[in-house]
């Protein structure tokens, strides 16, 4: 038997990373999904695909838990790597008004850890493989229009530091994406944005198929149109 290709999905108790996995055992892969805490959701999943899916613990922010997660992994060959984890705090707020440690904890989780976990599970991803995070068509500056302030910044932080991070390999083989999914309806997005769950994501792995094994680093959304800066 063909063995199927994995994915290592980072973020999944719920949300948008949840609808990944689901879409990604549906389309045949071996899932890897992580939680902080248990997710009920994500049980549910578990029951429904079997050994398909494989339930892992890890804080992004916290160095300790992703360097234990990339130990008990070792020997594995990860497909593609998809760091989904985000949060969003003080979206109505500016530098003037908000909690400095609100922008600090986005800077964190948003920018900094996804980048540290790319760099630490670098070697566990195929050579020509697929190296995705999770980032919005917020995090182009180009296309600024105003709006959730400090949440934009922490995500073109992101583009930046993958901009950096595919800089520094230039002979890599590896797709890298950031990717734009649009504005849905999570609890980060709220109930009154614009898409739902279930029209996106299965267009956002349509294109995350679409890229696989294309080397090249893009700004994306889910319709694989690529983004300005
Ligand atoms: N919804 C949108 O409109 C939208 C648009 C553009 C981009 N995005 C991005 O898409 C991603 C998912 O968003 P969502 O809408 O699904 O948000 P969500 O419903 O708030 O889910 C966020 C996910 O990130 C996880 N997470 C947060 N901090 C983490 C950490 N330190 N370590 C590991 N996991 C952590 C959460 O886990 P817990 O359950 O443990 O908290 C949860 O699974 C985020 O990166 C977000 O910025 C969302």
């Amino acid at each position: 038997m063909e063995k199927k290709p994995a994915i290592l999905i980072v973020g999944a108790s719920r949300g948008l990373g949840l609808a990944l996995v689901e879409q990604f055992c549906l389309r045949g892969w071996q899932v890897l999904a992580t939680v902080r805490t248990p997710s009920s959701a994500l049980d549910a999943l578990k029951v429904r695909f079997g050994s398909a899916l494989e339930e892992e613990v890890a804080d992004i922010a916290d160095e300790a838990s992703v360097r234990a997660l990339r130990q008990r992994l070792e020997g594995r060959t990860l497909e593609m790597l998809f760091i989904n984890a985000g949060i969003a705090k003080s979206i109505n707020e500016s530098a003037g008004t908000a909690p400095v440690q609100d922008f600090l904890d986005m800077m964190l989780v948003n920018a900094f850890s996804p980048m540290r976990f790319i760099e630490i599970f670098d070697d566990m991803v195929a050579p020509d493989g697929t190296i995705a995070a999770m980032s919005s068509e917020l995090g182009s500056i180009t296309g600024n229009e105003g709006g959730w302030d400090l949440y934009a910044s922490s995500k073109a932080a992101l583009n930046m530091l993958m901009k950096c991070y595919a800089a520094a390999r230039p002979g890599d083989q590896r797709a890298k994406l950031v990717v734009a999914p649009g504005w849905i309806q999570t609890e980060m997005g709220g109930p009154g944005a614009s898409f739902t769950v279930e029209e996106t994501i299965p267009l956002v792995v349509d294109m995350l198929e679409k890229n696989h094994g294309k080397p090249g680093l893009r700004f994306v959304d889910r319709f694989d149109r690529s983004l300005p800066w």
